[in-house]
């Protein structure tokens, strides 16, 4: 397999971790990308250290913060002129609401905004760099969107937001399928499973303690995304949404409806520029 130039974010979680820790192995050129700088360093020390692959580099950038995704994109295209896949992993879960600096519910900017904007702002480099590929970590949510509360402001529930985040990367993939046919980009989604991490931490009540003791290692995880990212296999393929088995899933029905997903697109460009 060619050596790859691999962006990756959510490096400093269980998945995000993991995931670089076999990319490296590979010997693939990795860009490590995290809002936190010294744990980004000493990941990066410690993934040399493991792999012997000393092409590993750090950006930083808070993904919540459409400012900063922007500035850390350009930067990505000044120092490279190639980009071969963007594997966009982070997300958070918040069990009260929260504000992002753009003045959006935390969940939705980390989680949908984080990877939408991400993603727009490399688009360029991805066509330029065919064949290219992008993988977003989602989930098999069920959550209709409500278009008219999508900030929580009515009503919170933290349940309903993350849920909602996640279907957002499922409906935001699809779309963007639809969109690079025809180039040699493709986008993908996956469910890691139940993977023992942080996310869940401020999750409450007997939830938290079923879901933690469902929860495993992230090594499946973490393998099946790095064959998203760099396996032969995957050549040309685009809009599906695979599991930690590496078998395609079905996401609901809602997910696939054309004109939520042109809706939910329209609104995040237009944030996205504001
Ligand atoms: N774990 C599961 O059971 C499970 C199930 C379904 C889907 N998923 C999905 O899997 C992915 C990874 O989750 P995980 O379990 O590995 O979670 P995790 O261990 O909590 O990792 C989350 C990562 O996201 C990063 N992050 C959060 N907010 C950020 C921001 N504003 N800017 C930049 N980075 C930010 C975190 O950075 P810090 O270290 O700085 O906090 C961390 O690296 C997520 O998309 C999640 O929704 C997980």
């Amino acid at each position: 397999m060619s050596k790859k130039t691999i962006l990756i974010t959510g490096v400093t979680g269980a998945i995000g971790g993991a995931t670089a820790q076999e990319l490296a192995k590979g010997k693939h050129h990795l860009v490590l990308l995290a809002r936190n700088q010294q744990k980004l360093e000493a990941l990066q020390a410690e993934l040399i250290k493991a792999s012997g692959n000393k092409d590993i580099d750090i950006m930083v950038a808070d993904l919540s913060h459409i400012a900063s995704i922007k500035k850390v994109a350009n930067e990505f295209k000044q120092k490279y002129n190639h980009l071969d896949a963007l594997v966009n992993i982070s997300a958070i879960f918040r069990a009260n609401r929260e504000l992002s600096k753009d003045g959006l519910e935390m969940m939705f900017a980390t989680n949908h905004m984080g990877p939408f904007v991400l993603t727009n702002e490399l688009l360029d480099l991805l066509k330029k760099s065919e064949p290219s590929r992008i993988v977003t970590v989602a989930a098999p949510s069920t959550t209709k969107l409500n278009f008219d509360d999508l900030q929580g402001e009515k009503k919170y529930s933290s349940m309903y937001s993350f849920g909602g985040s996640k279907m957002m990367n499922l409906m935001t993939n699809y779309m963007l399928a639809k969109k690079l046919e025809g180039t040699k980009v493709t986008t993908n989604t996956f469910h890691p499973g139940l993977v023992k991490s942080d996310l869940v931490k401020e999750m409450k009540g007997p939830l938290k303690l079923i879901v933690n003791m469902m929860s495993t290692k992230p090594d499946k995880a973490a393998h099946a995304l790095t064959e998203l990212a760099t396996s032969e296999k995957y050549n040309g393929i685009s809009g599906k949404f695979f599991d930690f088995k590496q078998k395609e899933k079905k996401s609901s029905a809602y997910s696939h409806d054309a004109a939520m997903q042109e809706k939910l697109w329209n609104l995040s460009t237009e944030l996205a520029n504001k």
